[in-house]
């Protein structure tokens, strides 16, 4: 069994693969070929937002991929800006609409604050505001779950005291040299399944010589290296590529890193994201 074929169990019971294909930078007119090639190769979990601006690529690829919808898993994200309940639900509707897949099976809020004030203030109304619109839409059948994106330990909260429904996935920064353990754990013990977003540092992983050197012990490459590590902490592994080849390559990690080196990764500190720290997600904050 190839991990593409594995998945874990959400609080609410719905199942998602474990291993997921990203597509941040995927331009909406490549969305369509990108997604298709990934579930050509075995992929059944894609991940989009409304901030990347390929939603309506995205459902085409998925229509048009020859694998009936029920066994794919598709996310997309709530845009940050929107801490308001009128807004919220007229942005899930925009979402199906462009989706176009009948529903979705988890819609998450993208981050607890608007990007502009990324880490600034505490958004708890307007987060309490969006999440009723999700909690309906999960009601009425428009979304298979929902959850959060960037969430830290006091924006949880706020949803656990005064939501209905406990999110069933908190998306975050998870990857060797970045590894949120108190958060992750804090997660797991609420119930909450993290996925692991820039799985390979967004890129600029891919070079490390120390990293390097442990991917060579296992024969795989740094990427492969990189997506077992967060499959191993119990993630889901986000991976994003448009390049059928590495679609290939990256769910190639059927092998087992031992306890010594995930410790290794896990204290290993390297977040320095280059050009690419101008974006609040790698801004340290
Ligand atoms: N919730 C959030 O706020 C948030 C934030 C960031 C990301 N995300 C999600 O997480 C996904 C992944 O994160 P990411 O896009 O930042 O980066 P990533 O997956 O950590 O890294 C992507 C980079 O690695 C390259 N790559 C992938 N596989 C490779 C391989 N086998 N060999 C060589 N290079 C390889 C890609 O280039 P090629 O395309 O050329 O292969 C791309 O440059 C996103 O697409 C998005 O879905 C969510």
């Amino acid at each position: 069994m190839s991990v593409l074929d594995e998945t874990y169990t959400l609080s609410n019971g719905v199942t998602i693969p474990r291993l997921g294909l990203g597509t941040w930078f995927i331009d909406d007119d490549k969305a369509a070929g990108a997604v298709k090639a990934a579930i050509g190769v075995g992929y059944r979990n894609i991940d989009t937002a409304q901030a990347y601006g390929n939603e309506r690529g995205v459902g085409e690829g998925v229509r048009g991929s020859g694998v009936p919808r029920e066994e794919l898993f598709v996310s997309t994200k709530l845009a940050a800006e929107i801490k308001d309940y009128d807004q919220a639900v007229a942005a899930i509707e925009e979402s199906l609409a462009l989706l176009d897949i009948g529903y979705i099976d988890l819609m998450l809020i993208h981050a607890p604050q608007p990007w502009e004030d990324f880490r600034g203030g505490d958004y708890f109304e307007g987060n309490l505001a969006a999440w009723r619109a999700l909690e309906e839409a999960l009601e009425a059948g428009k979304v298979r779950a929902i959850g959060v994106s960037n969430f830290l330990e006091r924006d949880l909260e706020n949803i656990l005291e005064h939501g209905a429904v406990v999110p069933h996935v908190n998306q975050i920064l998870v990857h060797a040299g970045n590894t949120p353990s108190g958060l992750i754990d804090y997660c797991g013990g609420k119930g909450i399944l993290v996925e692991a977003y820039s799985p390979i540092a967004h890129g600029k992983i891919l070079d490390n010589p120390r990293v390097g050197a442990i991917a060579a012990g296992y024969g795989v490459s740094v990427p492969q290296l990189c997506i077992r590590y967060t499959l191993q902490l119990g993630t889901v592994s986000l991976p994003k590529t448009a390049n059928p080849e590495h679609m290939r390559v990256n769910s190639r990690v059927d092998f087992e890193i031992s306890a010594g080196d995930m410790g290794v990764l896990r204290d290993l500190d390297e977040r320095d994201y280059g050009e690419h720290s101008a974006f609040p997600v790698y801004s340290g904050k």
